[in-house]
C-alpha cells in the first residue's frame, strides 16, 4: 500500500460491538482477566491486563507508526523526553561512554549532563555529528551509544548517518537518531543504518499542537528491551486518549508534510533574498552547509524547520515579534500554525553553533498556512520594525 493509505488504515482495530467506523478510545486502566484458570499471556496480541503495560489505542498508534516508517517494532511513551531517556537508560550503564550531537534539544543535553553523567556515571562527549571525523576521533573502547539529532535542533545541520552508523557498528556501538525535525516521512535514519529512531510525537506526528508523546522504533530485539525496562518499570506510558489523538493526527501526516515542505521552501527562498535578513539555514536552500547531503538523504522535501536572523538589535527583534499577526511567538514545532522562537546572543549555548547563530537567531516552524500569507505577515512585521 502507498503511504497515504497506510496512514488511514494501518493499525485500526474495528472490534467493538457497535460497528463503529472510527477507532474508539478505550479509556480503561484495567481489563477483565479469564476466570477459568487458563494461561494468560500479558504480551499476547489480544490479551490486555493493565493500561501501563499495553492498551488498545497504544497498539493502534504503534502499528500505524510501524506501517508508515517501515519499522519492525515501535514503543510509544508519554513524551519525546520519556522516549529519549528510555533509550539512553536501556542501552547505557555506569562506565559506558556515549557520543552525543552537540547541536541537540536543550533537555537532551541536560539529561546527559545532569542525570546520565552527573548521577549515574555515564561518560559523555558532545561532538559536531555533522563532522564524521570528529565523531571518529571521539570514539573510545567503552563507547556503547552514538546519539545524533538529525536535522539538529535548532541549526538544521545534518550529519552523515550512513558513515556514522558504520563507525558505530565497527566499534561495537549502537546508533540512535532523534529524527523529530524530519517529520517521520522526510528523513528515515534507519534506512541509512541507524539502529534506533526516536521522535517527539508532540511535533509533526501529532501535528496539531494539542498533545505530547514520544516513540522509539527499530528492530524487535532492541525495541523490546526498551519496552520491557522503561514502559512497565519507569512507567512513562502514553494515555489511551493521547494515543487516540496522535493516531488521528498521524492519518493526515503524508498530506500535511507535503504542505509543510512546500510552504517552508517558499518562505525560505523569500527570506534568503530579503534585504532585512542576515542569514537563513534551511536544508532546501543551496547555500545550506549540507544541502547536497540533505538532497541525497531527505525524501519528499526538506521538512519545515529553519533558522534565520534579521539585521537589527535586540529592540528591533522584539518590535518585529510583536508586529507579527499570523505567526505565533511560542516554543515547540510541527504544528498546523507557524511558530517562531528567539534565542538571544546572551545564551552561552549559542557559542556551540555555527558562526552566524552566535549573534542570536529565530527558529521557525512553518505551518500549513498558504506561504504567501506568511510572507505578507513577515513583510508587514519587517516594515513595522523599520527594516524595509
Ligand atoms: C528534537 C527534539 N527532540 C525531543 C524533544 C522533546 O520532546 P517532548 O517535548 O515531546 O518531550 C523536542 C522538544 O522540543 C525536540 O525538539
Amino acid at each position: 500500500m502507498k503511504t497515504t493509505t497506510i496512514a488511514v488504515h494501518a493499525g485500526t482495530r474495528k472490534d467493538d460491538s457497535f460497528g463503529s467506523v472510527n477507532q474508539p478510545i478505550y479509556m480503561t486502566s484495567n481489563y477483565r482477566l479469564p476466570t477459568d484458570g487458563s494461561y494468560f499471556d500479558p504480551t499476547g496480541i489480544n490479551d490486555f491486563v493493565y493500561q501501563r503495560e499495553r492498551n488498545v489505542n497504544m497498539l493502534v498508534l504503534q502499528d500505524k507508526l510501524c506501517g508508515l516508517a517501515d519499522a519492525e517494532d515501535c514503543v510509544v511513551f508519554g513524551s519525546g523526553m520519556a522516549a529519549l531517556s528510555s533509550v539512553f537508560t536501556t542501552f547505557l550503564k555506569s562506565g559506558d561512554h556515549a557520543i552525543v550531537s552537540k547541536v541537540c534539544y536543550v533537555s537532551t543535553e541536560a539529561l546527559f549532563n545532569e542525570a546520565l553523567n552527573g548521577k549515574y556515571g555515564v561518560e559523555v562527549t558532545f561532538v559536531d555529528t555533522a563532522d564524521t571525523e570528529a565523531v571518529k576521533a571521539a570514539i573510545r573502547p567503552n563507547t556503547k551509544l552514538i546519539h545524533m539529532e538529525d536535522p539538529g535542533n535548532p541549526t538544521t545541520e545534518i550529519g552523515d548517518v550512513e558513515a556514522v552508523a558504520k563507525l558505530a557498528h565497527d566499534n561495537g556501538a549502537l546508533l540512535s537518531v532523534d529524527a523529530t525535525f524530519g517529520g517521520l516521512l522526510c528523513f528515515r535514519p534507519r534506512k541509512l543504518g541507524a539502529d534506533i529512531e526516536i521522535h517527539s510525537m508532540t511535533k509533526y506526528i501529532n501535528g496539531h499542537g494539542d498533545s505530547l508523546g514520544g516513540c522509539v522504533m527499530g528492530k524487535k530485539e532492541l525495541v523490546s528491551k526498551v519496552r520491557e525496562l522503561c514502559l512497565v518499570k519507569y512507567g512513562g506510558v502514553l494515555s489511551p486518549f493521547n494515543a487516540w489523538i496522535i493516531s488521528r493526527g498521524l492519518v493526515t501526516l503524508p498530506i500535511r508534510m507535503k504542505q509543510h515542505c512546500y510552504a517552508a521552501q517558499k518562505v525560505a527562498e523569500f527570506l534568503d533574498t530579503c534585504p532585512a535578513v542576515r542569514f537563513v539555514y534551511y536544508p532546501g536552500l543551496k547555500d545550506h552547509p549540507q544541502h547536497e547531503l540533505a538532497s541525497r538523504v531527505m525524501e519528499n522535501g526538506y521538512s519545515a524547520m529553519m533558522s534565520w536572523d534579521l539585521k537589527g538589535d535586540r529592540e528591533t527583534h522584539f518590535k518585529f515579534l510583536s508586529a507579527l499577526k499570523l505567526v505565533s511567538y511560542a516554543v515547540s514545532l510541527g504544528d498546523v500554525e507557524t511558530l517562531i522562537t528567539y534565542s538571544e546572543s546572551s545564551d552561552p549555548k549559542l557559542q556551540d553553533y555555527p558562526e552566524p547563530f552566535r549573534a542570536g537567531f529565530f527558529r521557525f516552524s512553518l505551518g500549513l498556512e498558504d506561504p504567501e500569507d506568511i510572507i505578507d505577515d513577515l513583510t508587514q512585521a519587517f516594515r513595522a520594525a523599520g527594516l524595509l
